[in-house]
């Protein structure tokens, strides 16, 4: 594990999933997203975002015109499917929580896609550490302040890698500015595969 990014309380694991165990978890995403497909999310202002989304869990985070929040259900109106145990894992041994995820955020970056900086501040309590696994192509991670503006660092997070962003990395402005699409052969079409474990309540 090394702190990185100077920020206390960012936390990564580099390489901490095997080939194997990243494709293990790549088959388990596959079963969940044949019940809760990926939809193209739309900011409350009406601009759809680049990535795809969709979760596993008691609840999924979800964005439209009525604003960003969880929801119990996928919008084609079903529950989410049950957080795989090979990711749940992931969380009971590095994540340092007396609470089991109650999201797993799934977001699938295709060939230029994004994610602006942003704070993660719609769950209840942010003492709660959130858990981000990253999959496929490389991408570069970047970390600002908890205040807005200041100065920013990034990072090129690798398949495998594992951040658990606690204390005051919880609340701090992250993004992603762009992936190296095709820099890795985990995903047969491209693309990165994040996800991010939260507590909600
Ligand atoms: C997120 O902030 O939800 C995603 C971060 C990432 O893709 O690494
Ligand atoms: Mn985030």
């Amino acid at each position: 594990m090394v702190e990185a990014l100077n920020i206390k309380g960012f936390r990564l694991f580099p390489g901490y999933l095997d080939r194997a165990a990243q494709e293990r978890i790549v088959g388990d995403l596959r079963r969940v997203l044949e019940d809760a497909p990926l939809f193209q999310p739309v900011t409350p202002r009406g601009k759809p975002m680049s990535v795809r989304m969709s979760a596993a869990g008691r609840f999924g985070w979800v964005t439209d015109r009525r604003g960003y929040r969880y929801e119990p259900q996928h919008p084609n109106g079903t529950d989410w499917p049950v957080i795989p145990e090979s990711i749940a894992r992931i969380w009971s041994d590095l994540a340092d929580c007396p609470k089991s995820p109650e999201c797993c955020l799934i977001n699938w970056y295709g060939e230029g896609a994004r994610m602006g900086l942003h704070q993660d501040k719609d769950e209840a309590d942010f003492t709660y550490p959130v858990l981000s696994i990253s999959l496929g192509d490389e991408g570069q991670f970047r970390m600002g302040n908890v205040e807005r503006g200041g100065k920013t660092a990034s990072h090129w997070l690798q398949s495998g890698d594992v951040v658990v962003m606690g204390g005051e990395a919880r609340l701090a402005h992250h993004g992603v500015d762009r992936i190296r699409f095709g820099s890795s052969t985990l995903l047969k079409a491209g693309g990165r595969i994040n996800l991010t474990l939260r507590v909600v309540t």
